[in-house]
């Protein structure tokens, strides 16, 4: 792993217009720069890139990000690899950072697991190709099947011997350990003794994005046999099915190229299809797809085709879940594969040119697909059909980005022909379900108002719950704005022996984080802040900025955007002078931790309330009603303390 500190190095030498410019023209137009972008076509150029502000846009097809984005999107780079690019650029040289020894496991068996697969791999292809079993068996299988030998070597495919033990004899004798080899799914240990898991099958390697086999399918080569027709790697520490898409190392570049992804259910489907030189395709094996694999296709293109045979259940899998894939504005469509047919026996017979030509001709875009094939399912059942209209229109209002209201608008449109609808009504229905989920939101947002109504029915009112209901209903930018000062102001000093930080973590401590900050997304920018500050960073928006994880980095991107000032009572304490954020960053810190302080004490009160209710010995009901009143001094004071942060 790449030490923060020389990640640090690394950003506070990065020039966004020496980087991008490495790849792309620019020319200077005002403070920013111009030229072609590179992701989409263009004859003039709107591609800009900001210095100062370290981000680069294109108004043409939107794009935007940072120099590590630009690397990781334009080189189809992984972060670490794009650190390393720069590093090199940079000449900085990169620190491996110690390992926590729970990490320094994890990292090990992930390492050793590649390792024993990158062995696996060689002494199954290595089997298939120069043994007689192998050759007789598993490459003539193969060649039968119109496999050619090239595509068996590019994709790496191999046999494992029908004895035994034969591959784990292999493994044991070249110092592989036992317990590894079983966490790899290769061996499973059978009355005390060693024995391999695939044993006479057809082994296919599954590789992740940079060529490192993650694990394998073997598939039987008679499937008369009661056994499975598949076996794959159990989930383990690099092995983790719902995050990969066979195929995708070798697809990654063609699917850039082509702007679109194919994607089918099985290997073969995916090697045949290569061999026909249709290499942008991937496989899902035949489960519905999930948010993280949609992501990986999202990497590369925004067009998804997915291609199955027609009688399967599969196609009803596939369909699953790509309500999600709409709202991140994936443009799916659907092709089947007639006659019982699959994409693999398909290709082999019509040809590369016939397949091509079929898959253009009939691409269907899947919300029409999904809502004929309920149509005929419903037929002239009313009930029925109000349930689909309903179930169409909580699709539709899936899609609500703005840059796809006019895809929106003819879905409606088409959705409403075939229901044979009045188009306007289905509008209101889709704005209906919009509004719905916006409701939804805010109620989330609001729970604390609840909260504040129950303290003033209790009949503990006091004048000062007023102004604090206020601010509660406020408890979500309070929250921001403390995440925000301790990024902005954290390495600023608190005192003579003190940074704000320091004061920060000493009045929310990192464990008790939970029982202060509502909104749990904030939780890993301060936790991530902790880590480095305790490391003896200075870290600030920037060490954000370009952090690997793109969740974060754009929660804290969010934060910072964040428009807010200190109130008119701070200002008017210092005489009517006007101050900005940057001079009262002590007043901003003290006001907001001394709200969450707030807050945490109502929680107290509430749960001693909540237990005074119930029965006590006269002694215990002492303790809660001292208890109480110690919580309400607190409250009272804290309450009276509050400077108030207003929010625009
Ligand atoms: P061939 O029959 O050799 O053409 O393979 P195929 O890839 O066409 O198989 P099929 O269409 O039956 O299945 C599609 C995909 O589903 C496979 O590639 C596997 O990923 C998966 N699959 C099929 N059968 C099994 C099984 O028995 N177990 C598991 N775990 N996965 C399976
Ligand atoms: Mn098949």
């Amino acid at each position: 792993m790449i030490s923060q500190n020389t990640i640090q190095q690394i950003l506070s030498r990065i020039d966004i217009i020496e980087i991008v410019g490495s790849f792309i023209k620019l020319k200077k137009r005002g403070t920013n720069y111009l030229g072609l972008c590179p992701f989409h076509n263009e004859k003039s150029p709107s591609f800009t890139v900001s210095p100062s502000k370290e981000i680069y846009k294109c108004f043409g097809c939107g794009r935007s990000g940072n120099s590590i984005s630009f690397l990781m999107e334009h080189e189809k780079y992984s972060y670490v690899e794009a650190l390393r690019w720069l590093a090199n650029k940079y000449n900085v040289e990169i620190e491996e950072k110690e390992l926590s020894p729970e990490q320094k496991l994890q990292q090990q068996s992930a390492d050793s697991l590649y390792i024993i697969n990158n062995f696996a791999q060689k002494f199954f292809s290595d089997y298939l190709f120069n043994t007689e079993e192998g050759r007789d068996i598993g490459l003539s299988y193969l060649k039968h099947r119109g496999f050619r030998e090239e595509i068996i070597q590019k994709f790496q495919l191999g046999f494992n011997p029908e004895a035994r033990d034969g591959f784990a004899t292999a493994a044991i004798a070249a110092q592989y350990n036992l317990e590894l080899l079983q966490k790899s799914g290769l061996v499973v240990v059978r009355d005390d003794k060693p024995m391999d898991n695939y044993r006479g099958r057809i082994i296919f390697p599954i590789h992740n994005q940079s060529g490192k086999v993650l694990g394998f399918g073997a598939r039987v080569l008679k499937t008369t046999d009661k056994a499975p027709k598949y076996i794959n790697t159990p989930e383990n520490d690099i092995y983790v099915k719902s995050k990969l898409l066979y195929g995708s190392y070798f697809a990654r570049l063609a699917i850039d190229r082509a702007d679109e992804c194919l994607l089918v259910e099985g290997y073969t489907d995916v090697v045949s299809l290569h061999q026909a030189g249709i290499e942008n395709v991937v496989a899902s094996g035949g489960t519905s797809l999930t948010p993280d694999q949609l992501r990986l296709i999202k990497k590369y293109t925004n067009n998804l085709t997915i291609i199955y045979d027609g009688d399967g259940a599969g196609i009803k899998a596939a369909l699953r879940g790509l309500d999600l894939a709409l709202e991140e504005s994936l443009n799916v469509r659907l092709v089947l594969i007639p006659d019982k047919e699959d994409p693999d026996s398909y290709v082999n017979k019509v040809g590369a040119a016939a397949f091509n030509e079929f898959i253009a001709n009939n691409k269907k875009d899947f919300i029409l697909f999904q809502l004929e094939t309920s149509l005929k399912e419903v037929g002239t059942d009313t009930t029925k059909k109000s349930a689909l209209v309903n179930r169409v229109a909580e699709t539709i209002s899936k899609i609500n980005k703005a840059e796809d209201f006019t895809k929106q608008d003819d879905y409606i449109k088409q959705c409403a022909q075939l229901l044979k609808i009045d188009e306007s009504g289905l509008h209101t229905l889709v704005n209906k379900f919009i509004r719905e989920k916006i409701t939804k939101e805010e109620n989330r947002q609001n729970r604390d108002e609840i909260f504040s109504n129950n303290d003033q029915q209790s009949g503990t009112y006091t004048p000062e719950d007023d102004d604090a209901a206020a601010l509660l209903n406020k408890d979500e930018q309070h929250e921001r704005a403390i995440v925000r000062s301790l990024i902005e102001f954290g390495t600023r000093d608190w005192d003579e022996e003190k940074k704000v930080a320091d004061y920060f973590f000493e009045h929310i401590p990192i464990d008790e984080l939970d029982e202060f900050i509502e909104n749990k997304n904030l939780i890993p920018a301060i936790r991530t802040y902790h880590t480095w500050y305790k490391e003896g960073l200075e870290p600030n928006a920037k060490s954000f900025l370009y952090h690997e994880d793109m969740e974060l980095s754009s929660l804290v991107v969010g934060l910072m955007d964040y428009n807010y000032e200190i109130s008119p009572n701070w200002k008017e304490v210092f005489d009517g002078k006007i101050f900005t954020r940057d001079e009262l960053y002590k007043e901003e810190v003290f006001s907001t931790l001394n709200y969450l302080k707030l807050k945490k004490t109502k929680r107290m009160i509430e749960t001693n309330q909540q237990d005074l209710e119930k029965p006590h010995t006269a002694e215990e009901q002492l303790i809660l009603l001292q208890t109480h009143q110690y919580l309400k001094n607190i409250e009272i004071e804290l309450t009276k303390q509050l400077g108030t942060v207003i929010f625009k």
